[in-house]
């Protein structure tokens, strides 16, 4: 497999990573397939944060979906690799002009991304009109599986609405009547709060405040003042990455920590815990993943994933293992020729991916249909405490495939 960094500017672009950039460029310069006599590279180009609040969610993507790579001899479909790794920042201004950049300069047969909602939006659009093939492996935005929904666009982790969504529907069935939502004021944000209300309020929970604060900032001390102040039965929050590790850590040292539960998606302690420490001990999430699935897939993927980046998985992980897997059956059912297009997005929908999850299967919108574990934080891992929702399909609103 060979990596490098795409052309653009170098502030939107990761340094070259391993050897082999100089024949990779030169591979790249043949239009076609074949290459002095020699089937060219199935180009896979990334529009990952690998800056910002966000960077670690797409550095475990990264290496999650080359380990696959790795694990299938470095091959796709008999082709080799070539990966062009460009950094999103997680900034949706800047996703349509590197989008295009990667279809249209670099040419990628796959882009796969982001991990933002916002620059969701833009690439899904599109890729949606260039009919360049796309799997996303994580940004949440219901819409890329709802309205935006294409033969050539498919999902591997979740539409914002599903890790919500059990959430609420665990604490109504645990009488809790009051709750605050608490929230990174955009796309992703607001719709794991709906997923979160539209489980709660059917158990007859009521909202009594909604706080959004702007992404990415994390000045949360006005919200926590406020938070303590109406004293509700629970909060549901959702931030990630580094905005995750200083809300969660901001909360303990308000002293709210025994006070009042802290509950959200899975994201608010996912690839984390290490850094919020203590404060993190006891947190309860939902998610479509927990570190302790007793699965022999899940076992065997964490073992290879430590021993390959020294550092345990996470649910971002899984997503860009699963993506990698998901290129493969697809790439492998054609024998390589992205042509055979309709094959290839057949072979995708019908996968059988053999997650760390578990099994998954993909609804008719690209997304997983799979299920949501209540989690606990215990000596830094995410244990599971039961099976919260079986089989959760997002809505999928507005698709009209
Ligand atoms: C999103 O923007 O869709 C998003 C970002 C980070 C997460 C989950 C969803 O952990």
């Amino acid at each position: 497999m060979t990596q490098r960094k795409s052309q653009f500017s170098r502030r939107s672009v990761l340094t070259m990573v391993g050897a082999g950039a100089g024949v990779a460029a030169a591979a790249s310069a043949f239009p076609t397939r074949f290459a002095i006599g020699q089937q060219a590279k199935v180009k896979i180009g990334t529009l990952l944060p690998y800056s910002g609040t966000y960077t670690r969610l797409g550095e475990a993507i990264t290496n999650a979906m080359e380990l696959a790579f790795a694990q299938a001899g470095g091959k796709l479909g008999g082709r080799d690799i070539e990966l062009v790794k460009v950094d999103s920042e997680a900034k949706p201004p800047k996703a349509a002009e590197l989008t295009n950049k990667l279809i249209n300069q670099e040419k990628v047969d796959f882009i796969v991304g982001p991990v933002h909602s916002g620059v969701a939006m833009a690439m899904a659009k599109i890729a949606g009109e260039e009919g360049t093939m796309m799997v996303v492996p994580n940004a949440g935005a219901n819409q890329v599986t709802g309205p935006f929904c294409a033969p050539n666009i498919f999902r591997t982790s979740f539409s914002n609405w599903q890790p919500g969504f059990p959430m609420g529907k665990v604490l109504a069935e645990e009488g809790k009547k009051k709750v605050v939502l608490c929230y990174w004021d955009y796309g992703a944000g607001k719709q794991s709060a709906q997923g979160f209300k539209d489980g709660f309020a059917p158990g007859g929970g009521t909202i009594v405040k909604e706080i959004g604060i702007p992404f990415p900032k994390v000045e949360f001390q006005a919200a926590l003042t406020e938070i303590a102040s109406i004293n509700p039965d629970a909060v549901y929050v959702f931030f990630a990455g580094g905005g995750a590790v200083k809300f969660v850590k901001d909360w303990a040292a308000a002293g709210l920590k025994d006070k009042i539960e802290l509950v959200g998606p899975g994201f608010l302690t996912e690839g984390v815990t290490k850094a919020q420490g203590a404060a993190a001990e006891g947190i309860r999430t939902t998610l479509h993943y927990a570190d302790t699935l007793d699965l022999p897939t899940n076992h065997a993927f964490r073992d290879a994933y430590q021993k390959a980046y020294g550092k345990p998985a996470d649910v971002y992980a899984v997503q860009g293992y699963d993506a990698g897997q998901l290129i493969r059956a697809g790439l492998d059912a054609v024998g390589g020729d992205v042509g055979a297009r309709d094959n290839m997005v057949k072979a995708m929908e019908t996968a059988a991916i053999d997650s760390p999850r578990g099994q998954w299967t993909m609804s008719k919108a690209h997304n997983p249909v799979q299920n949501f574990y209540l989690r606990q934080v215990k000596n830094g891992a995410n244990e599971v405490v039961k099976l919260a929702v079986e089989n959760l399909t997002d809505p999928a609103t507005g698709c009209k495939m």
